[in-house]
């Protein structure tokens, strides 16, 4: 895959600032029990061997300081959920949610969402959120856009049939790439009848921080949706 040349560049910063006391320990203690195996050494990944009680298995790309995952588990404890960032601030605010909460239908990839859905067994997810992606607004950089013709074929071979791929993004230019690409992806449809569709967020899709800073900043993000046929 050539996108892999660019997994450095392509996750921006992986760490801000240093990890509070209890941050660290939960990386120490709780990540290595909640984490996905390593594909590089484990083979390819059934995801219902993650989560023996469930085969509704839900996938969240760059979940960053994880609210829509934690909120997600949450509110579907029947649901299994995979969450993959390679940033560890953001990792470790999850960890302690994940604590506070109590949360037991999490496992968390800390690394590149990439390899993680190479490894993943087709058919295998009920549905795949990207939110908020690195928009690479310079035309130079749109190879490291997350969205691409190589997302949407993964995403295709992940989502199993009815299931859906939701990704939101604040950026006017990223919303018609997102778009372009998808008619390249026959098997995924847009659902999107009318514009209150895609311009209102879904009732069971909790804001994340990065929306409520693009709202507070002026811009208006879309939601959008498309299904598995
Ligand atoms: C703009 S932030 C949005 C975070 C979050 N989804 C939200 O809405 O608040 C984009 C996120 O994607 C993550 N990311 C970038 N490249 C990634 C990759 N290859 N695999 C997984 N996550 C990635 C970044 O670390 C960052 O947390």
């Amino acid at each position: 895959m050539e996108q892999k040349n660019y997994i450095a560049r392509l996750y921006g910063r992986r760490q801000d600032r240093p990890l509070k006391p209890r941050q660290a320990r939960l990386m120490e203690t709780l990540l290595p029990r909640i984490a996905v195996p390593d594909s590089a050494q484990a083979g390819p990944i059934v995801p219902t061997t993650l989560f023996p009680q469930t085969d509704q298995i839900w996938l969240e790309v760059g979940f960053g300081g994880g609210e829509h995952l934690a909120y997600q588990a949450a509110h579907n404890p029947d649901v299994g959920l995979i969450g993959a960032e390679p940033f560890v601030n953001g990792v470790a605010k999850l960890l302690a949610r994940i604590e506070d909460e109590g949360l037991g239908n999490i496992r968390i990839h800390f690394g590149d969402a990439r390899p993680l859905m190479e490894a993943l067994a087709g058919g295998s997810l009920k549905r795949i959120f990207v939110l908020f992606p690195d928009p690479w607004p310079k035309k130079r950089h749109w190879k490291r856009r997350m969205i691409n013709p190589w997302f949407f074929k993964e995403a295709a071979r992940l989502l199993m049939p009815g299931g859906e791929l939701r990704v939101a993004s604040d950026i006017p230019d990223y919303i018609a790439w997102t778009l372009m690409h998808a008619r390249g992806a026959p098997a995924l449809e847009w659902t999107a009848e009318r514009a209150a569709d895609w311009k209102n967020r879904p009732a069971d899709w909790p804001q994340t921080r990065y929306e409520a800073k693009a709202i507070r900043e002026g811009r208006t993000p879309a939601y959008l949706i498309f299904r598995r046929l």
